[in-house]
C-alpha cells in the first residue's frame, strides 16, 4: 500500500469496530482514497464492508482508530460530514410509498437543498436516471434497476462531492448493473466526485474501481489497482502453440528474457510473465529465429478471483440466503422489538 499522507479525501487509520463487545466487524483498517477517485472494498458476506460504511458515513460510531471524510474528522465532527456526503445504501431508502419525484423532493429538503433550485435539480435527476417518463408513479411499482437509480438519484440530489455506494447494484443483472454505473461515471466527470463503493462484484471491481482493497475478516488483505493486484500473482499466462510437434521449445521460450517460467502441456507452452502483453511479440518472434511455425499465441490475465483466492486462501463464493448486512439488520429489529439493546 502507498504511504499514507492523511490528505486524502477519505482517510482512515487503524479503523476498528467491536460490535457488542466481541464481534471484530472491522479490525484495524488504513486506507486514503484520493480526490476523484473510485476506491473498491471488495469482500465475502460479514468481511465488514458496510460496517465500514456506516463508520464513515458517521453512522456508527468506530471502537477505536480515526478516520477523516473531505479532511473533516468523523468521529468529532459527525454531523459536519453528513451534509457533505452522499450515501446509497445496501438495503432501499427510497419510500415505496412515496412517487420517484416526492422521494427526490424529500431528499432535496432534508439534504437543505434551496428551495429555487428544487425543481431543475429533481427534473434533471429524473431525466438523467431515465425515470422522468414513471416520475409520479408510486416507487413500489418501479422495476429493481429503476428502483436502484432512483436511490441514486435521492443519495446525489445535493451534489454532494463524496459519494458512498454499499452494494450498490446488488441483485441487478449485468444490464442493470452496467447502467447504474454508467450514471455514476457521469456524475463523477461532471463533479469530480470520490466514490467509496462496497461490493461482492469481482468484475464489477475490476471494471469500475481505480483502486480496490480486498478485505476479509475485518481486515484488509491485499490492495492496489486492480492491474497491480493481478500482477501480484506472478503476472499474466502466455500460451504458445507450435503448428506442428517438435523439439522441446521450453530451453527457446525460458531464454527470452521477462519469462518466469515454462510448463509444457499438451503440445502448448504455458508461459508465465509480468506483462504478457510485451512478451507475445518477443516469443513469436524467438520461434521465428529457430524456424517454428505457430498455429497461435493466446494471452490471459489472471482474474480477481485467482487475486482473491491467493490472498485470502478461499474462494470467492456468494453464500446463499441473507448477506451478513442483512442479518445483522433483522437481528437489530428483533432485539428491538424484544426490547433489547444492540
Ligand atoms: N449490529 C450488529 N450487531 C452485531 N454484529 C453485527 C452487526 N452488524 C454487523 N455485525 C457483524 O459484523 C460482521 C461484519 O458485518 P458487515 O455487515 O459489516 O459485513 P459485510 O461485509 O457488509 O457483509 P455482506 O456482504 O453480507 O453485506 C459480521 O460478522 C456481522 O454478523
Ligand atoms: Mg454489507
Amino acid at each position: 500500500m502507498a504511504t499514507p499522507t492523511g490528505k486524502g479525501t477519505i482517510v482512515a487509520a487503524e479503523l476498528t469496530k467491536v460490535y457488542n463487545g466481541k464481534v471484530r466487524a472491522v479490525d484495524g483498517v488504513s486506507f486514503e482514497v484520493a480526490q476523484g477517485e473510485v476506491y473498491g472494498f471488495l469482500g465475502p458476506n460479514g468481511a465488514g464492508k458496510t460496517t465500514t460504511v456506516a463508520v464513515l458515513t458517521a453512522g456508527l460510531s468506530a471502537t477505536s482508530g480515526q478516520a477523516t471524510v473531505d479532511g473533516i474528522d468523523v468521529l468529532r465532527h459527525p454531523e459536519d460530514v453528513k451534509r457533505r456526503i452522499g450515501i446509497v445504501f445496501q438495503e432501499m431508502t427510497s419510500d415505496g410509498d412515496l412517487t420517484g419525484r416526492e422521494n427526490l423532493e424529500l431528499a432535496a429538503a432534508l439534504y437543505g437543498v434551496p428551495r429555487s433550485e428544487v425543481a431543475s435539480r429533481v427534473n434533471g435527476l429524473l431525466e438523467r436516471m431515465q425515470v422522468a417518463d414513471a416520475a409520479d408513479r408510486l416507487a413500489k411499482t418501479y422495476s429493481g434497476g429503476m428502483r436502484r437509480r432512483l436511490e441514486l438519484a435521492v443519495g446525489t440530489v445535493h451534489s454532494p462531492g463524496v459519494l458512498f455506494l454499499d452494494e450498490p447494484t446488488l441483485g441487478l443483472d449485468p444490464q442493470g448493473r452496467a447502467g447504474f454505473w454508467k450514471y455514476v461515471q457521469e456524475l463523477r466527470r461532471e463533479h469530480g466526485m470520490t466514490v467509496f463503493v462496497t461490493t461482492h462484484y469481482l468484475e464489477e471491481a475490476d471494471g469500475m474501481c481505480d483502486r480496490i482493497a480486498i478485505i476479509d475478516h475485518g481486515r484488509i488483505v491485499a490492495s492496489g489497482t486492480p492491474a497491480e493486484l493481478k500482477d501480484r500473482l506472478g503476472g499474466d499466462i502466455v500460451t504458445v502453440r507450435p503448428l506442428a510437434a517438435g523439439p522441446d521449445l521450453t530451453p527457446l521460450l525460458k531464454a527470452v528474457p521477462g519469462v518466469l517460467t515454462v510448463t509444457a502441456q499438451d503440445g502448448s507452452y504455458r508461459v508465465k510473465c509480468p506483462n504478457g502483453e510485451g512478451l507475445v511479440p518477443k516469443l513469436v518472434e524467438a520461434c521465428a529465429r529457430s524456424n517454428v511455425s505457430l498455429a497461435g499465441v493466446s494471452l490471459k490475465r489472471p482474474s480477481l478471483d485467482e487475486v482473491f483466492l491467493e490472498f485470502t486462501g478461499r474462494e470467492f463464493r456468494e453464500d446463499e440466503g441473507f448477506s451478513a448486512t442483512d442479518r445483522a439488520v433483522m437481528l437489530g429489529r428483533v432485539q428491538n422489538q424484544l426490547g433489547g439493546r444492540r
